[in-house]
């Protein structure tokens, strides 16, 4: 269609992408068969029978279970890379990409391991590709805030390759103030801050995302607009909030993708960019959560582009880089 011409030529960036959610079955059965390790499912249409969720902690539990067969370094460069890939072919230029070193470590798998395979990746996609890239480290809130302390150390040897730390995984019962003192050695570091927060958590957990852990974005924020004074904060200050339409859907953070708020959100001034989260459990990666949200909600094409603009002004590329994109 038009539309999907028009989006498909749009030069895109990418704000809010776990790599472990970004693991096709194709290449999950790959990995499990070469490392001897056996799949819950027997096939890749068992895999996507599977991918049906009611909420977050439905799909985190079946998310974290795939990232089980990934164990060598050579595991992470393959995840890595065919996400590079498939989203050079969507003309994806930047992509500043999550990656959870908990769900690794926890079951044995070093660091060095996890972040080397995906370094190399990235290094890869730079050079042959042309993205550019930025990593974020994410600490897993349903953890202890001494389980991220620990991470954080066992960074600090990569400080140079991580530019920043996230907060994800299961949000309600977890606020970001858990995080606060995690956060403020992570900033002493040099890291730059983001939280996933107001996904399924209420607009006080933005708050306390911006607040107390001093975030510079908010990963989903789709509960802001049931709070005049925190729109007014995230318009003032330029926050971007990093959605991801699919998503919604996908765990029931909303019904139906006409009820997304980003058109609300654009029309409020608020800095709103859309990103595909997880694109193998959600079956849409960026060019997809475009489309859908375009058409759902009948966006212009000044919206659209509008969208794409934002995103290469919330990233963590440098001015030149920025106006060179947009
Ligand atoms: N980890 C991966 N995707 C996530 C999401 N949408 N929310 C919280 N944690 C996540
Ligand atoms: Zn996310």
């Amino acid at each position: 269609s038009k539309l999907k011409t028009i989006i498909q030529g749009i030069p895109k960036a990418e704000l809010h992408l776990h790599l472990e959610g970004s693991f096709e079955p194709e290449l999950m059965f790959e990995i499990a068969k070469r490392n001897n390790i056996n799949l819950p499912y027997d096939s890749i249409e068992s895999v996507k029978e599977a991918y049906r969720f009611n909420n977050l902690q439905e799909f985190l539990d079946i998310y974290y279970a795939g990232a089980q067969v990934l164990l060598h370094e050579q595991d992470f460069f393959d995840l890595t890379w065919a996400y590079l890939t498939k989203v050079h072919s969507e003309n994806v230029k930047h992509a500043e990409v999550f990656f959870d070193p908990q769900t690794h470590t926890e079951r044995g798998v070093a660091f060095d391991v996890v972040i080397n395979g995906i370094h190399r990746a990235l290094e890869k996609g730079k050079n042959e590709l042309n993205i550019s890239y930025k990593l974020i480290m994410s600490y897993l809130r349903h953890l202890t805030e001494d389980a991220a302390f620990n991470t954080l150390e066992s960074s600090i040897p990569f400080k140079e390759i991580i530019d920043g730390v996230g907060l994800d995984s299961s949000e309600m019962g977890n606020p970001p103030s858990k995080f606060k003192k995690v956060f403020k050695a992570s900033a002493e570091h040099g890291y730059k801050l983001v939280a996933h927060a107001g996904e399924e958590g209420p607009a006080e957990y933005i708050w306390e995302a911006l607040d107390i852990l001093n975030v510079e974005r908010i990963d989903h924020g789709n509960r802001c607009l049931t709070n005049e004074a925190l729109i007014k904060r995230l318009v003032n200050e330029k926050i971007a909030l990093t959605l991801c339409p699919t998503s919604n859907v996908a765990l029931k953070v909303i019904q139906k993708m006409d009820e997304h708020p980003v058109a609300k959100m654009l029309d409020k001034g608020i800095l709103a960019t859309i990103h595909s989260d997880d694109p193998a459990y959600f079956g849409g990666y960026m060019n997809e959560n475009y489309y859908q949200t375009a058409k759902a909600l009948n966006l212009s094409l000044e919206q659209i582009e509008q969208l794409a603009i934002n995103a290469f002004e919330a990233s963590w590329l440098s001015k030149a880089s920025k106006e060179r994109h947009i």
